[in-house]
């Protein structure tokens, strides 16, 4: 990582006895937190989604993420000392997990790329939140590492794994993932994750207008009745490398007329609060729901923000905690960690910044320049994770 993307850095000393002297600082408050279970944001936002990035590296360079003109051989990626070990992960996790979190995600750059990726699974299934209960725990994966992995992530405590996948024309994957990958490695992937029991698997599938928009039919009529959930997104402006352009993006409601057509769909209810995909089951013959048939996903962050009960933190790989996906800075809990802050004084911190958390950049998009926002420049997908 260069100066040039390194996101600003809220510094979290402990400026106790002055803190009041020292505007604008994050501090650690004179206050504790105490575990509740919950934490609410200025919002009415509970927190209970934690993704953790355990690593900025990604063996693709999808253009809409890490294009190859800035990823390139120059690029410094972190040190290995500045990523969290999994200890550190573990112990930070632990807190969030006493203070409501219910789901981690393990996110990149991609995942699979880091040393013993399930060794960290491991200590993280033997969490439990505050009335008992084992997390959701899964990883979002470009599925190159798949076929190798799957067993060992189901047999350390992973529950299910999402794919990225944007086409299934194996020119049009080559050229998306801009390293040649050829698709047939990743539906291989997929196929011993299915056989693993990592379900229910879903598949995310970046939709470009222009690009790989006439694979979204095929994408759906391969994946329907196989018991994974295709999801759609819509392109989105995150980071400040990949050129983002508004008539790049093919808004969801176009997505479902198109499948609609072919194959008919019905709306479905949220199956949770904060959910980033609104849900369509495939209709039988009566128009009914069929499950059997199985459902697709599509994520509208830019035709239809979802910030309204976004219940999402995110912990960079180097342990900076961000507070929405188009952060322009995150809070430096790492250094509270290797200050050797007590797990009160961590709680604490994570308290008040998520009690403090007023984020909603999507909602607030159209109002914006590009770029805007407090402290200049937005974090990279591939260092905060998806
Ligand atoms: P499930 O628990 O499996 O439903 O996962 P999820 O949809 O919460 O997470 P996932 O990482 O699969 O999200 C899919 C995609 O939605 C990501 O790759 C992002 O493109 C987008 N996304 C996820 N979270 C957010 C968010 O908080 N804000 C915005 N704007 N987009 C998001
Ligand atoms: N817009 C939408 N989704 C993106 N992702 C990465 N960059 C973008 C973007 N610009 C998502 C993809 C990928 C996951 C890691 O993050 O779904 O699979
Ligand atoms: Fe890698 Fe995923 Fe980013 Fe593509 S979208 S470059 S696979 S982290
Ligand atoms: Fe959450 Fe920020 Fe995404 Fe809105 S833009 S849903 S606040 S992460």
């Amino acid at each position: 990582m260069t100066d040039r993307d390194t996101p600003r850095t809220v510094p979290l000393l402990d400026l106790r006895p002055r803190a009041l002297l020292v505007p604008g600082a994050a501090f650690l408050p004179e206050s504790r937190i105490a575990s509740s279970g919950r934490l609410i944001d200025t919002r009415g936002r509970p927190l209970r989604d934690l993704r953790i990035s355990v690593t900025d590296r990604c063996n693709f360079r999808c253009n809409y993420c890490m294009p190859k003109e800035i990823f390139d051989k120059d690029y410094a990626y972190l040190p290995h000392q500045a990523l969290l070990s999994f200890e550190e992960i573990t112990r930070i996790a632990k807190i969030f997990v006493a203070h409501g979190v219910q789901k981690i995600r393990l996110t990149g750059g991609e995942p699979l790329l880091r040393k013993n990726v399930e060794r960290l699974v491991e200590q993280l299934a033997a969490l439990r939140t505050p009335q008992g209960q084992a997390l959701d725990i899964t990883l979002t994966t470009n599925g190159s590492l798949l076929a190798r992995k799957a067993r060992d992530l189901k047999a350390a405590g992973l529950q299910r794994v999402t794919v990225s996948l944007d086409g299934l024309d194996d020119a049009v994957f080559r050229s998306m993932n801009d390293v040649d990958f050829p698709v047939a490695d990743v539906l291989a992937g997929i196929d011993a994750a299915q056989e693993a029991g990592l379900g229910p698997i879903k598949i995310n599938m970046v939709v470009k207008r222009g690009t790989n928009e006439h694979e979204i039919l095929p994408m759906a009529r391969r994946f329907r009745g196989s018991g994974i959930v295709l999801r759609f997104i819509e392109y989105m402006d995150v980071g400040a490398t990949n050129g983002w352009r508004m008539n790049e993006v093919l808004p969801s409601s176009e997505v479902v007329k198109l499948i609609h057509a072919e194959l008919p769909l019905v709306q479905l209810e949220p199956s949770h609060p904060g959910e980033t995909a609104a849900r369509w089951g495939y209709a039988d013959a009566s128009g009914q729901y069929d499950k059997a048939l199985g459902e697709i996903g599509v994520i509208s962050s830019v035709t239809q923000a979802f910030c309204g009960d976004c219940n999402r933190a995110r912990l960079s790989t180097e342990g900076k905690l961000f507070l929405c996906l188009f952060a322009t800075q995150g809070y430096d809990l790492r250094s509270l960690i290797r200050m050797d802050a007590s797990d009160a004084d961590l709680a604490s911190a994570i308290g008040h910044i998520w009690q403090g958390r007023d984020d909603r950049y999507s909602e607030l998009r159209s109002a914006l320049a590009p770029d805007a926002g407090p402290g200049g420049r937005r974090v990279e997908m591939s260092y905060i994770g998806g």
